[in-house]
């Protein structure tokens, strides 16, 4: 669907500025300056920030201006023009998640980063990986996988009341076994539900255990401090709440893993060969990455991690949890349609049924209506929705970018679907 949508009534409540309160916090948001450089904005009510979000222009000129390097002087030449951009890189993404530039490494998204790292800890008999509920899909395959293969325990910590992990619980699953590794999604795929992973660190911590945060929706939605989490790693993506483009992604690896562990798989650009059976691996994170990357998309990554830095994680996280806030209590009053999210859940990303109607059909008709949503089916998330027994949830998930136009065109049409013929024949 190519066509602008005009403005419709504003039915819900919606604050355009944050209160502020971010560690990083910069000006208010300003919605309708970040529509004005965000071009898909006019195109649909775009409600799919935790699938991939919309990215600014700015981010799209940039990816396409180095491909036009590429073009003309060549992959490697290109490269090496741009090298302290990439640089900047490294610097960019340590800033907004507190740690230091040679604690970040470049991936192309966040499961190869995870894989990495997981991989790299070298699992062996006698441990115990604890999960929890929220862990994503690929991650909860991957880990179920090694598992099997090493003899490795695999624990779902079950969820306390509020739907976010119980502390108690992995508190006792900490002090039970043998050597431990933590694995929690911040954000997970299929709910607005946010984990306390400050407490979590602070469990792992005190018991030893090594604790692998996974921020795929939690970096660029919410103000982020590695340090004051207390985890020895963090992987996330580019395309998501931090606007950069497909195929772009990176990790925290703390110092003494970076320093200590080696990766399953040396790469040339991790490791010099420096004899007939010998090699080094750098001194960093960088030990993990590999030679080939989209140079291009690292440079929109660049950018995007700078709007983001220029607006403030602490900002955006307010606008966004307090309009999500609004429009679940839009959703909460009408008939036939439930919020899934769990009590705790301060995030942009919302989570729905239409009684009567499958997710998918949902998320069709909404289409229809111009909005851009995804249905997350069990098969996404089997220790979470698969647990709580729910087959599917229709999933909006918003921006800066979005404004009342969007929100009341969202809860408008769930309203019409709700009441349809269609959803009322069952
Ligand atoms: C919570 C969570 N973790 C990890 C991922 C995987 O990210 P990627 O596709 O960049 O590997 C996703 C993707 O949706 C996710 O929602």
């Amino acid at each position: 669907m190519e066509s602008s949508l005009d403005a419709a009534p504003a039915a819900v409540p919606l604050l355009t500025s944050g209160a502020g309160g971010g560690r990083h916090a910069g000006a208010a948001i300003d919605v309708a300056h970040e529509r004005a450089r965000t071009p898909g904005a006019t195109v649909a009510h775009h409600f799919n920030a935790a699938g991939s979000a919309l990215p600014s222009q700015s981010v799209v000129q940039a990816v396409v201006d180095h491909l036009r390097l590429e073009e003309r002087h060549g992959g490697y030449e290109a490269a090496h023009q741009v090298a302290d951009r990439i640089e900047a890189v490294y610097q960019d993404a340590a800033r907004l998640v507190g740690a230091d530039p040679a604690e970040i490494a470049l991936f192309d998204s966040a499961s190869t980063g995870l894989r990495t790292i997981v991989e790299a800890l070298r699992l062996g008999a006698g441990q115990r990986l604890l999960v929890s509920r929220s862990t994503y899909v690929s991650h909860a395959l991957h880990l179920m996988s090694l598992g099997r293969e090493h003899d490795v325990e695999v624990v779902v910590v079950p969820n306390s009341a509020s739907g976010a992990i119980d502390l108690q619980a992995l508190d006792s699953e900490l002090a039970g076994g043998g050597p431990a590794i933590v694995c929690v999604a911040h954000i997970p795929t299929s709910s607005g539900l946010v984990e306390p992973v400050t407490e979590i660190g602070a469990l792992a911590r005190r018991h030893g255990a090594r604790y692998v945060l996974d921020a795929t929706q939690s970096v660029g939605q919410v103000h982020l401090d590695v340090a004051a989490i207390g985890c020895d790693a963090m992987v996330t993506t580019g395309r998501k709440f931090l606007r950069a483009p497909r195929g772009t992604g990176f990790a925290f690896i703390g110092r003494e893993i970076a320093g200590s562990l080696a990766p399953t798989a040396p790469d040339v650009r991790g490791a010099v060969w420096t004899s007939a059976r010998d090699w080094e691996l750098k001194d960093s994170a960088r030990r993990f990455e590999t030679w080939e990357a989209s140079i291009a998309g690292r440079i929109g990554l660049g950018v995007a991690l700078g709007e983001a830095l220029a607006l403030g994680t602490g900002q955006i996280e307010t606008h966004l949890v307090q309009t999500a806030a609004a429009v679940r209590e839009a959703l909460v009053v009408v008939p036939g349609v439930t919020v899934q999210d769990p009590p705790s859940s301060p995030s942009a990303i919302i989570t729905f049924t239409v009684e009567g109607l499958p997710a998918r059909r949902v998320n069709e008709l909404l289409a229809q209506h111009g909005l851009r949503t995804v249905s997350v089916p069990a098969s996404h998330a089997q220790w979470d929705l698969g647990a709580r027994g729910v087959d599917a949830v229709v999933r909006a998930s918003l921006h800066v970018y979005n404004d009342e136009t969007d929100t009341a065109a969202l809860v408008e049409a769930v309203a019409g679907i709700a009441d349809s013929a269609e959803a009322r024949a069952v």
